[in-house]
């Protein structure tokens, strides 16, 4: 049985009936005569209380039941009376699975910095903290799946590996072909990392959304969700050189009807965590954040401030504020500045429209006052940019001709083309990145700390 159901149900179970537990043990005490061990499974943040009337069992067998062993147990459920729990097991039967050295075993019952766990991120999984943060992720993910689903929207799965630099941002992964029985040599006769994908030029994607626009300009609305990948060398809480995005294209909306859709997806995340990971919710509010949870309510109920990035220089300009990057017209907003207007001047999630041409994407739909595009970025507290999207150009010769100015050739891009060529239709979609979305729900404060195996500069073992 897994202890979440036993915590959540165990009336329907039944006081004096057998049940077999499997886990982790999180902590073991007592005295000469009685073991209390503390033992968990992953499937809850709490663990149960497994009593060991110590007459019944072998001591040498008992002496390896240590933090981070693995056992199963058979056992009573019984009331606790004790406080803190309403029910614990009363030990019939143990199994030793496995022994965890308390010499060696690196986590032991004492508490751990987040820093210390990344250098053990192989084993950060048994953690309360990690515990948390994974299950929750497991339910954002869900989360998104079905909101796009039960919205009719299809899941379209673009490549990984790919010819096209859809940013633009020019810091990519590149792939290469190596024969690992036989790999080529260089001169000097050290591995030649230098071909390329079969004679082609690819690189990881930096995002799915050209080819997303492909399925949006035939099945109306898709979305996509997978790992994309930066090779910029930035070591910041918020960037990974590998991280997840959600990527909805929609035919048919503009900039106004892809706000509107960010806003509500964004509050749906929001509520499905406060309606299905509260568990998880009160531990981190505990432990790291004690704001977290009234963060989260604040976000799910209130409208977000919709200004244009004209409007939003004018407010900084204005703030008197002392930011380490100065702000003018034309320059790219740091999250120093993105932070301010959130978290100081409008106190709510804001969405920024209408950016300078200069600093974004060549696909972006083209004002007609000459300098802005239709672009979108949705701000949040404690994490600056969340979202990043816009209405499309789906002109063809205004694409064709910011493609000029920017440098793009035609023949590396004529598939995307094509789509303004035959059928063309006015479209807009936007990107989630949703380490951000995670650092947002959990209230932890480093995107080290929400994925499993995050890939940095540093960090890329395993
Ligand atoms: O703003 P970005 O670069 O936009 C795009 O990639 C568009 N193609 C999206 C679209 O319109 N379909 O990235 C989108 C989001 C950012 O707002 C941010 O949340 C996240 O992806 N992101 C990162 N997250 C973690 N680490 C990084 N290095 C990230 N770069 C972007
Ligand atoms: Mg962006």
């Amino acid at each position: 049985t897994r202890i979440a159901d036993i915590l959540h149900n165990w009336q329907s179970i039944g006081i004096g009936n057998t049940v077999n537990l499997k886990g982790w043990v999180r902590t073991k005490r007592g005295n000469k005569n009685v073991a209390f061990i503390a033992l968990n499974d992953g499937s809850i943040i709490h663990s149960i209380q497994i009593v060991v009337e110590l007459a019944g069992f072998d001591e040498g067998s008992m002496k390896l039941i240590t933090t981070g062993s693995c056992i199963s147990v058979n056992g009573t459920l019984v009331e606790s009376p004790g406080q803190g729990q309403a029910v614990e097991i009363q030990a019939k039967e143990i199994e030793v699975y496995g022994t965890a050295d308390p010499e060696t075993y690196p986590l032991q019952k004492k508490g751990h910095t987040l820093e210390f766990l990344r250098e053990i991120a192989h084993l950060r999984p048994r953690t309360n903290t990690f515990g948390a943060v994974l299950r929750m992720r497991h339910a954002m993910a869900y989360a998104i799946h079905k909101y796009f689903n039960d919205n009719g929207f299809y899941y379209l799965h673009t490549p990984i590996i790919t010819g096209s630099d859809a940013e633009g941002a020019g810091a990519m992964f590149r792939v290469t072909t190596l024969d690992a029985k036989n790999p080529p040599l260089t001169g000097t006769g050290e591995v030649d990392y230098s071909l390329d994908f079969f004679g082609k030029a690819t690189n990881l994607t930096v995002s799915g959304q050209l080819e997303g626009e492909l399925g949006a300009l035939a099945l109306s609305n898709i979305y996509t969700f997978g790992p994309t990948f930066r090779a910029e060398n930035s070591n910041t809480p918020r960037h990974l050189a590998e991280f997840w995005m959600i990527e909805p294209e929609m035919a048919f909306y503009d900039i106004n009807d892809n706000m509107d859709l960010a806003e509500d997806f964004l509050k749906y995340l929001v509520r499905y965590a406060l309606e299905h990971c509260m568990d998880d919710l009160e531990f981190l509010n505990k432990m790291y954040d004690n704001e977290l949870i009234d963060r989260l309510k604040f976000v799910v109920e209130n409208d977000f401030q919709r200004l244009t990035y004209t409007e939003a220089i004018d407010i900084l300009k204005a703030s008197g504020q002392k930011f380490e990057f100065p702000v003018d017209w034309g320059t790219d907003l740091q999250s120093e500045h993105e932070r301010y207007l959130v978290e100081k001047h409008f106190q709510r999630p804001v969405i920024l429209t209408d950016y300078p041409s200069h600093i974004k994407a060549f696909y972006m739909k083209q004002n007609d006052d000459g300098k802005t595009v239709r672009a979108m970025d949705v701000l949040f507290p404690r994490i600056g940019e969340i979202i990043g999207g816009s209405q499309r150009e789906e002109v063809l010769e205004k694409l064709i001709q910011r493609c000029r100015e920017m440098h793009i050739p035609e023949k590396d891009i004529w598939w995307y083309l094509d789509t303004r060529r035959f059928g063309t239709a006015p479209h807009a979609g936007f990107g989630l990145g949703f380490e951000r979305m995670m650092l947002f729900v959990t209230g932890m404060a480093n995107i080290r700390d929400v994925i499993p195996f995050p890939r940095t500069p540093q960090n890329a073992e395993f």
